[in-house]
């Protein structure tokens, strides 16, 4: 397995030591004959994009080329297309996207251009979490350069394309990064998820048309896989898993980190080489969610193998989401950790269907009482049996990112839960 060196690195100035802005972004290669990109037309774009594996960075993981195929074609729809940029990032865990904002602003806006072309868009909103105050001054200025400098707006690079960029500013609700509550929330309307069918954003989007929504991420590798070469992301990862990744590391480590990797990369190989191992070494890790909190949990056995992307952890019952790698060790209480954590999707449901809005409620009073030892084995069960009722069963995947965390628990350490109640029925 590749790992990668500094020099192949898309984020190089991740970490912002140095010049964010216009200058330091062309000396790192940013808006280097952009022009270019526009003479291989819009088909082939989405093509090699679609060829060169890569998959969506926000947390579900589709073909971005694919998305960007489902765009009607002009001569069958007149309707405009808009190009939507999701920097909500309100996951736990999470961390990676708003480092790009800051530090790497000029990535995200040349990604854009080349995107919003390739989908036909003359427009591009760019969604950014309300929290996210400094990202949101530092990309306006990014953009306000990049206009200055014939980068973006008409004619953008003297391409003969019209291209506009606006940022959005959210109010800081989870939700409104799930796409469709993200397109009403634009749209003035309270940011609840549209039922899908029929609002699948690429035929019924941004005020009823033509809508791509990509996460930062997703879009700001766009330029340099056309410039480097589809073959050069494709060395990087497995196969359906091609690539370099941001993942963001917390938790029990010794040096937290966001780092950019091989996607494939073994867990335990990204906590040792780049986050300074476990707190207490690798035997005192007790377990891992591996791609922010909306994931089950893994036990140390199967992280000591697994890879990092998305179809191995797939195959052990987890998920790579969103990269986000939050370590416990044992030092944790897992069972308020996860209580902690379905606290937050209670909070975070827009409660519009029932299953979601009562039932989070349900699993987190549930939650709270067997962390403080209270309960029976019957009532694991039952609390199994509520998020059985909840998964699946809801307009958008908040309703399964609520489920996942608490099965996840009980897959692996219900007797963990067994022990508390034992212990404190005895
Ligand atoms: C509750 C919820 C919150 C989400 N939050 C985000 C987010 O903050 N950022 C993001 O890119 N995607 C988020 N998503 C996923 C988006 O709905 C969408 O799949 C993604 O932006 C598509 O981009 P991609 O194809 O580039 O991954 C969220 C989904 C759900 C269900
Ligand atoms: S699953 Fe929850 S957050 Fe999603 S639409 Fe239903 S109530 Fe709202």
């Amino acid at each position: 397995m590749s790992i990668l060196k500094e020099s192949d690195k898309i984020f190089s100035n991740l970490y912002g030591y140095n010049d964010p802005y216009i200058d330091g972004a062309k000396k790192r290669g940013t808006w280097h004959h952009t022009k270019d990109f526009f003479d291989l037309g819009q088909t082939a774009i989405v093509n090699l994009i679609k060829d060169s594996g890569l998959r969506g960075r926000g947390g579900a993981g589709f073909s971005t080329g694919l998305k960007w195929s489902f765009i009607p074609k002009a001569e069958v729809d007149h309707r405009p297309v808009y190009l939507v940029v999701n920097a909500d990032e309100s996951e736990p865990g999470t961390c990676k996207d708003r480092d790009i904002l800051r530090n790497e602003p000029h990535k995200l806006l040349e990604g854009c251009l080349i995107a919003a072309y390739a989908v036909r868009a003359n427009k591009v909103y760019i969604y950014i979490r309300g929290e996210f105050k400094r990202e949101a001054e530092k990309l306006q200025r990014a953009i306000d350069e990049a206009y200055a400098n014939g980068l973006l707006g008409k004619n953008a690079c003297k391409s003969g394309y019209d291209c506009d960029v606006y940022i959005h500013r959210g109010a800081g609700a989870y939700i409104c990064g799930e796409e469709t509550a993200l397109l009403n929330s634009i749209e003035g309307r309270k940011g609840m998820p549209r039922q899908k069918p029929p609002a699948f954003p690429a035929s019924t989007g941004l005020w009823g048309c033509p809508t791509v929504v990509n996460n930062v991420e997703t879009i700001a590798v766009v330029p340099d896989i056309l410039r480097r070469g589809i073959e050069w992301f494709k060395s990087y990862g497995r196969p359906n898993n091609h690539g370099t990744k941001v993942f963001c590391i917390s938790g029990h480590v010794n040096k937290p980190c966001n780092v950019e990797e091989s996607m494939s990369i073994p867990l335990k190989e990204l906590i040792e080489r780049h986050a300074g191992g476990v707190i207490g070494g690798w035997d005192n890790l007790l377990a891992i969610i591996p791609g922010g909190s909306s994931v089950p949990m893994i036990t140390r056995e199967i992280a000591e193998n697994v890879l990092m992307d998305f179809d191995a952890l797939r195959e052990v019952g987890s998920g790579l989401g969103t990269a986000g790698v939050i370590v416990m060790n044992k030092s944790c209480d897992l069972i308020r950790a996860i209580a902690n954590l379905s606290k937050f999707y209670m909070h975070e449901s827009c409660g519009q269907c029932t299953p979601c809005r009562e039932g989070t409620g349900w699993m987190y009073r549930m939650m709270k009482k067997l962390a403080d030892g209270q309960g029976t084995s019957s009532d694991i069960d039952k609390l199994l049996d509520v998020t059985k009722q909840v998964e699946g069963h809801t307009i958008c995947a908040l309703g399964d990112a609520a489920a996942w965390p608490i099965q996840g628990l009980m897959k692996h350490f219900r007797w963990y839960v067994e022990e508390r109640l034992d212990a404190a029925n005895s």
